[in-house]
């Protein structure tokens, strides 16, 4: 497969350490400002999911709205994973060390990659994920750290039951999960970029 796009910025040796990954339509760049925002001294690498739908980058295919393909979510689950690993490998950081920060498209397959691969991937910040509805693995998750966002009832693409799917497995396997309700819909608020910063503090 290809190597990813992703762009590097290395911060602060005290600042924290994010993965960055862009919703469906999103870049490298999508979230670069964000993570400043959480982290002014933050190391960043930021990578471009390869798939193209209609133009707009996403990290797996879908055939429709929340129709997930799931053959190319594994395929490029496992990609994210080797790219990361191989990135971490060069640039001397250890996967334990790295935040996932990732936004809709971008949280649904980093959610996936803590649940269905053992990784010493340890955190992730996920603004408005949901299940995919594939849960296949039980090992334990005490050693992950995961704050999540849900945009409540009007978000018209994440249901509540998604949601909740997606939380129950990461609390049923042990997580230590932190989740905030907006009533925001799909859209991110400036509200839960600080409750993330705060989270980080913790
Ligand atoms: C997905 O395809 O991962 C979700 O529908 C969210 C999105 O469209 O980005």
């Amino acid at each position: 497969m290809l190597e990813m796009k992703y762009i590097y910025q290395a911060g602060k040796p005290e600042g924290k350490k994010f993965i960055l990954l862009h919703g469906t339509g999103g870049d490298e760049t999508s979230l670069i400002d964000l993570a400043r925002l959480l982290d002014a001294k933050s190391t960043i690498l930021a990578l471009r999911g390869q798939v193209k739908e209609d133009g707009m980058h996403r990290f797996f295919r879908r055939n429709g709205l929340n129709q997930f393909d799931l053959v190319s979510l594994e395929n490029e689950t496992d990609h994210l994973l080797e790219e990361i690993t191989r990135i971490s490998e060069e640039k001397g950081i250890a996967l334990a060390d790295w935040i996932l920060v990732g936004y809709s498209n971008g949280a649904n397959i980093a959610a996936h990659l803590l649940l269905e691969r053992q990784t010493s991937l340890a955190q992730g910040i996920f603004f408005h994920p949901m299940s995919l509805g594939v849960h296949t693995k039980v090992f334990d998750l005490s050693d992950k750290k995961v704050w999540v966002s849900y945009g409540g009832m009007r978000d018209q693409i994440v249901s509540e039951a998604a949601f909740d799917t997606l939380t129950e497995a990461f609390d049923k396997r042990g997580a230590d999960l932190t989740i905030m309700e907006t009533n925001s819909g799909h859209q991110l608020l400036m509200e839960e970029v600080q409750s993330a910063k705060a989270w980080l503090k913790e």
